[in-house]
């Protein structure tokens, strides 16, 4: 998990995705490398991480590994809404800004109507609204599935009371509940609550189980709660190019993320690491930050010269992206706390 580099590696807060694999896990993809194993998935290395995910979530759960967080969102939508349908969701998420439209191809044409909230979590007075806006009009989209992220995209979490308030007004209006879940190892190390509590348990219909962020290379997942969508989801995958022929190696990744609580270790590291940069820059002249990072993202507003000065360092992160001014650093498994102090004292250096 730690690095002592202090090369640009060391000055990487663009994205989780920038971070290697943890060790563990380029090293379990390596030991499946030799000798054959039955492909598209019939391996048991595939049945191993399915079987992990089922204990973690304490029920049986079926699982489809992707390739990319995009693939596990657009493929679950698309399941859970015909195309006449709408999903509901934050306007500041990832499906509605950064996505390229896959939700709304996949799904064959539903529409995504954004709501508002803090923090980039859904409203529930403004959900509850939309859910039923319409509803059976056949001349309007038929509100369908409501996708909410967990961590959110700001580095929020909803609590487990948010959850299920979320989840109770999906049912009581007949919608089903995605979460992208591209953060979830992040939620359940912050919250504290088990992962069975924050997603079927509150009413999750399909998770996208995301881990490239935190430690697998290019494994994500979708946990399926409700299995009579499998054979749907299975035949859509393929369809999309998302059923791999050496699936082992993305399971072999999956099952090693899951095994010791690595993913959830991983996590609290990168929790972590956001809390102590929040920290070193709270008091920080002209620094004011924007929310609180309750996983591994923190936005904040820096003056200009601050910003151009950690650039011209060779710093990486996204600035002036959301607005002028605003930053976003965001740590990962790989961060040290060297790093964050390094960047920390940078940032007082340039403020003097
Ligand atoms: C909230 C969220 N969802 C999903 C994704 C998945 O994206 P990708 O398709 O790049 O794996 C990301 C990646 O940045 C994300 O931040």
């Amino acid at each position: 998990m730690s690095s002592t580099t202090t090369g640009p590696a060391a000055r990487v807060f663009s994205s989780d995705n920038a971070a290697g694999g943890s060790p563990e896990i380029v090293e379990a993809m390596a030991a499946v490398a030799a000798g054959p194993a039955l492909p598209y998935g019939a391996d048991e290395c595939t049945a191993a991480a399915e079987s992990r995910l089922s204990e973690i979530f304490e029920r049986d759960v079926d699982v489809l590994l992707v390739s990319t967080g995009t693939a596990a969102n657009a493929l679950s939508l698309a399941a859970l809404t015909p195309p006449w349908g709408s999903v509901l969701c934050h306007r500041d998420s990832h499906i509605n800004n950064d996505e390229c439209g896959a939700p709304e191809f996949y799904t064959a044409g539903a529409k995504l109507v954004p709501l508002g909230g803090d923090d980039a979590r859904i409203d529930p007075e403004q959900l509850r609204a939309a859910a039923r806006h319409k509803a059976g009009d056949v001349h309007s989209v038929e509100p369908s599935v409501v996708s909410v992220t967990q961590a959110t995209e700001t580095g929020a979490v909803y609590t487990l009371d948010e959850i299920r308030t979320l989840g109770s007004i999906t049912e009581e209006a007949g919608l089903r509940l995605h979460m992208d879940g591209a953060r979830f190892a992040g939620a359940v190390a912050a919250l504290g609550c088990t992962p069975a509590e924050l997603t079927w348990r509150a009413g999750v219909d399909l998770l996208s189980f995301g881990a490239t962020k935190n430690g697998t290379m290019t494994a994500d997942a979708i946990v399926v709660f409700d299995r009579s969508l499998t054979s749907e989801l299975a035949f859509r995958a393929k369809r999309a190019g998302q059923l791999t022929s050496k699936m082992r190696f993305q399971a072999a990744q999956l099952d090693a993320y899951l095994r010791d609580d690595l993913w959830l270790r991983n996590a609290a590291h990168a929790n972590a690491m956001a809390a102590r940069l929040q920290e070193g820059l709270k008091a920080v002249p002209g620094v004011e930050l924007l929310g609180t990072a309750d996983v591994n993202i923190l936005f904040c507003r820096l003056p200009r010269r601050i910003t151009e000065a950690l650039l011209a360092e060779g710093y990486t992160f996204y600035h002036d992206r959301w607005e002028p001014g605003v930053v976003r650093f965001v740590t990962s498994f790989a961060t040290t706390e060297r790093d964050v102090d390094h960047l920390v004292r940078s940032v007082v250096r340039h403020a003097a």
